[in-house]
């Protein structure tokens, strides 16, 4: 694998999520591939979850890290031909190429502005890096997507399915403050690669991208979409069109165990208690969020073997 910036960049997702189980048993079972490469990390936005487990997943591999929070260094560029006379000092140019010369790999968080909706459709950030830096760039949550997460989700329900193809549900919670869609977006893409019988449930006016959701049937009843479900996905997303707004904070559609039923509960986290579910489902048995942000760190690792793998081979 070149980079992994999307989905669509795994080469046999099945073959991903074996690889990642087998990790999982085995973690230091490739400890000398990474010797002597280096990953930079690189955090625009605030993280608990990908930070730690891809520093794991790299240094199971022998990588070593090195970790920089963006807003404390230089304030980047990314237009072309500005005249950078007001607060940023240096260019993505320079920065990207001269990152490369420290980096064998570079991973970037960059989220949203959830304001324009044209510029964070660009992915600037990431197609930034992509375009100046000369080493693969793995996606650590973009403006419009999450693949490291939506892989650790797609290892998740793989482990714990009882059935070929389970009922996944993806249902809409409040929040009191607008967030990206990226996460709801990559779970969506990945359910199309995924034997799954997948809907999503959500208020009018929450309909995700179109073009992400067009072979995916959306039921606005959420007591009629969980029925009968194995996986139910809760996540706040602010609304695409118009983009980033806050519609509804309806309390009705937080996730609770009556509604829930022996369905299995996943969330990406960071969650809010009692806002998108309560207490009792997050602490119940059928609760995957802790194993959810533990495989987040074999599909790292399964992603970074493949990268480096490529890198052997050049
Ligand atoms: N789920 C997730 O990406 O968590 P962090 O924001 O803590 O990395």
């Amino acid at each position: 694998m070149k980079n992994y910036t999307s989905i669509s960049e795994l080469y046999n997702l099945e073959e991903t999520i074996q690889k990642a189980i087998q990790l999982k048993k085995n973690p230091l079972q490739n400890s000398e591939l990474g010797k002597h490469k280096t990953l930079v990390m690189l955090f625009f936005n605030a993280s608990l979850r990908t930070r730690l487990s891809t520093e794991k997943a790299a240094r199971n591999l022998g990588m070593h890290v090195s970790i920089l929070n963006v807003n404390e260094a230089w304030q980047l560029e990314f237009e072309d031909g500005t005249k950078m006379n007001t607060n940023t000092s240096e260019h993505i140019k320079e920065a990207a190429r001269i990152i490369s010369l420290y980096a064998d790999i570079i991973a970037v968080r960059a989220f949203p502005s959830l304001k324009n909706k044209q510029l964070d459709e660009s992915e600037q950030v990431l197609n930034s890096f992509m375009k100046y830096a000369t080493v693969p760039i793995l996606n650590m949550e973009s403006a419009t997507g999450h693949p490291l997460q939506a892989l650790a989700d797609a290892l998740t329900i793989t482990e714990h399915k009882l059935t070929k193809k389970p009922k996944v549900v993806l249902s809409w919670a409040p929040h009191s403050k607008a967030l990206p869609q990226s996460v709801a977006n990559s779970f969506v893409e990945m359910m199309q690669f995924m034997e799954a019988d997948f809907s999503i449930t959500h208020p009018k006016g929450y309909e995700l991208n179109p073009k992400l959701t067009k072979q995916t049937e959306i039921i606005y009843n959420q007591e009629q979409a969980l029925e009968n479900a194995d996986f139910v996905y809760v996540k706040n997303w602010s609304t695409y069109d118009p983009y980033g707004q806050i519609l509804s904070q309806d309390e009705t559609w937080m996730m609770t165990k009556a509604k829930l039923g022996n369905a299995k509960f996943m969330h990406c986290l960071p969650v809010r208690r009692n806002v998108v579910a309560t207490d009792e489902v997050l602490d119940h048995e059928n609760s995957l969020i802790i194993e959810q942000a533990n495989n987040r760190t074999f599909a790292a690792q399964a992603v970074l073997e493949d990268i480096l793998q490529d890198l052997k081979s050049s």
